[in-house]
């Protein structure tokens, strides 16, 4: 964990943990921040309106974790993106402020570096400012283009990540570690400990409080844990940094290569900007007829598209992740989309 931070460019003062899953470290991330900003609901209940923001392009673990610590899906506001799908800091500022007026408490915002569908990346630097100014926790939902940060060039996408109190990346997403791993950091290890620990340890654990080991269940909510640390001391070690950033940059320039493909394709229009190794087009023809393009290469058993809705659009997604993608895998699989365009419109072309 701490080689990761710091190839991440994260504060050796970040405390790390491994949890299992993106959606239960932040889930975690929002008990912490909860423990924070109202630290009598762990005895009471919460009583007071605590609100949560996030982007409307946010994973539905956010708002998972918002119900699961009690917060309320109806106090978790969403707030709107631009036309390239990041998080409106001008948003988010007008809704902290009508909340503040209606007497609720702003608590926590979470943001989003590669969100779900697009990968749009919110702006880390303009929302840690508001974060501050209206002592909200900040959580960094980094889960997919994190590791992006170990290369040079894009050392800058955790801008204001410094200044989180918490952020999550999934090595078992775009760094070759298999599932399930994902690498949660905060500045505020005691809050964490203070949310998961109950007044008195029960009498069957006492002999596990020795002072001197470090116990990761008193920073979690599971007791017993797997060694998952290993697996991604392998990649680390075998990979090394500069392996690992030449896998990424085969990724990232997979996928520009696509782009452009799909750019010079009369037939064909990018739905998103491409920020990482993820691709979002589209057929120019109906949702129905771009459904039935996605259903007739992922039956050759070819390749695995995926796909999602972007400004009502239906859209296919192509994600470049797995070490042994090759170019021409890429280069094979536009060819099978191209061949594969609806019979009945035909190419085109
Ligand atoms: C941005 C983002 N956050 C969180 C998650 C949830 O990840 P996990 O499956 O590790 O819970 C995903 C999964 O796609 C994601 O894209």
């Amino acid at each position: 964990m701490g080689w990761l931070r710091q190839w991440l460019g994260l504060p050796d003062t970040f405390f790390g943990l491994i949890h299992d899953t993106a959606s239960i470290a932040s889930l975690h991330a929002i008990l912490a921040a909860r423990e924070w900003a109202s630290p009598e609901a762990r005895r009471t209940g919460e009583r007071r309106s605590l609100i949560l923001y996030t982007s409307e392009h946010a994973h539905s673990s956010i708002d998972k974790g918002a119900v699961a610590v009690g917060i309320g899906s109806e106090n978790v506001r969403h707030v709107p993106a631009d036309s390239e799908f990041r998080m409106r800091p001008d948003a988010l500022a007008a809704l902290i402020e009508e909340d503040v007026a209606a007497g609720k408490k702003p608590f926590c915002v979470v943001a989003t570096l590669g969100t779900t569908s697009s990968t749009s990346a919110d702006p880390l630097v303009a929302i840690a400012d508001l974060a501050e100014r209206h002592s909200l926790w900040l959580h960094v939902d980094a889960a997919y283009a994190g590791p992006a940060a170990i290369l040079e060039e894009y050392g800058h996408i955790l801008d204001g990540a410094q200044r989180a109190d918490s952020i999550v990346i999934n090595p078992h997403k775009w760094l070759f570690t298999p599932m399930d791993l994902s690498a949660f950091y905060t500045r505020h290890p005691d809050v964490m400990r203070r949310s998961v620990s109950l007044e008195e340890t029960p009498a069957y654990l006492a002999a596990a409080q020795q002072e001197r080991a470090l116990n990761y269940s008193d920073y979690s909510l599971a007791l017993g844990r797997r060694f998952r640390a290993l697996k991604l001391w392998f990649v680390l070690r075998y990979f090394g940094r500069e392996g690992i950033a030449q896998v990424l940059r085969g990724h990232l320039r997979m996928a520009q290569d696509l782009a452009g493909k799909i750019r010079r394709d009369p037939d064909f229009e990018l739905s998103a900007p491409v920020p990482f190794s993820l691709v979002c087009f589209r057929y120019r023809g109906s949702n129905g007829e771009n459904r039935a393009l996605l259903d007739r290469v992922n039956a050759t058993g070819r390749t695995y598209l995926s796909s999602t809705v972007l400004n009502g659009n239906f859209v296919l997604r192509l994600a470049i992740g797995n070490i042994a993608t090759t170019q021409d895998d890429i280069g094979d699989t536009w060819e099978l989309i191209r061949s594969s365009v609806p019979r009945s419109t035909g190419s085109r072309a």
